[in-house]
């Protein structure tokens, strides 16, 4: 019988994709995560990791959700240049899993909430000079012809965020060049403090 051409290509796909995946063993130090923000009701405050459903935590802010900053970690590949994955560690009674920050979507808004679960579909975040967190894009669609060049986003913000009944203060990033539509969106960088 002849290999099927379309299923060897995906099979050859899929390989492609959980090797490049399973790359991400670089790991950092481990850091905290600490807001920066002219808004002084959550300027300093830390990142924490708040239940959102089976194996699935948000970023939440600590003293706002009254529990103690998490230590987060930077995973990066031999090939992903400044670029890589925020991770963090979820302990279970008689597991220990490394979950990657993944960005949800709701169509309905502009506001993405970051979660960390077991996924696939990773968020590729760096952080600069002055350790800010940054989300790189390699092109910009504002004008016509897009602008090829490589650029850092920096669109954190602090938002009252919804998920699955959970309701938390909690790290977002807002889609495009615009407001955040959610109402509660506080402007905020984040920075990495190495623990
Ligand atoms: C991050 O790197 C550590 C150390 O190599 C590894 O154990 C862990 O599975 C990695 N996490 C992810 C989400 O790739
Ligand atoms: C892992 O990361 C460290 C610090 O970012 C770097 O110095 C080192 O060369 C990296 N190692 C590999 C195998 O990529
Ligand atoms: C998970 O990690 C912690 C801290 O490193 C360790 O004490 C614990 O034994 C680990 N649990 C399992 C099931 O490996």
């Amino acid at each position: 019988m002849q290999p099927n051409p379309i299923l060897s290509l995906l099979t050859l796909t899929l390989a492609l994709t959980t090797t490049a995946q399973a790359q991400y063993t670089n790991q950092s130090a481990p850091f905290n995560l600490i807001l920066q923000s002219p808004d002084s009701s959550i300027n300093g405050d830390s990142l924490a990791s708040c239940h959102e459903g089976a194996a699935i935590e948000s970023l939440c802010l600590a003293s706002a959700t009254g529990i103690s900053a998490v230590a987060y970690n930077f995973n990066t590949s031999a090939f992903s240049g400044d670029n890589g994955f925020l991770t963090y560690v979820l302990r279970g009674a008689n597991f220990n899993e490394s979950e990657p920050l993944t960005f949800f979507y709701n169509p309905a808004s502009n506001v993405v909430l970051p979660l960390f679960e077991p996924s696939e579909s990773a968020v590729s975040v760096g952080f600069d000079e002055s350790d800010l967190m940054f989300v790189a894009a390699y092109y910009d669609d504002r004008t016509n012809p897009v602008n090829p060049a490589e650029q850092r986003y920096y669109r954190w913000y602090a938002c009252s965020t919804y998920f699955e009944g959970y309701n938390y203060q909690t790290l977002a990033w807002v889609l495009g060049d615009t407001e955040p539509q959610n109402p509660t969106c506080i402007k905020t960088d984040v920075k990495r403090v190495f623990v």
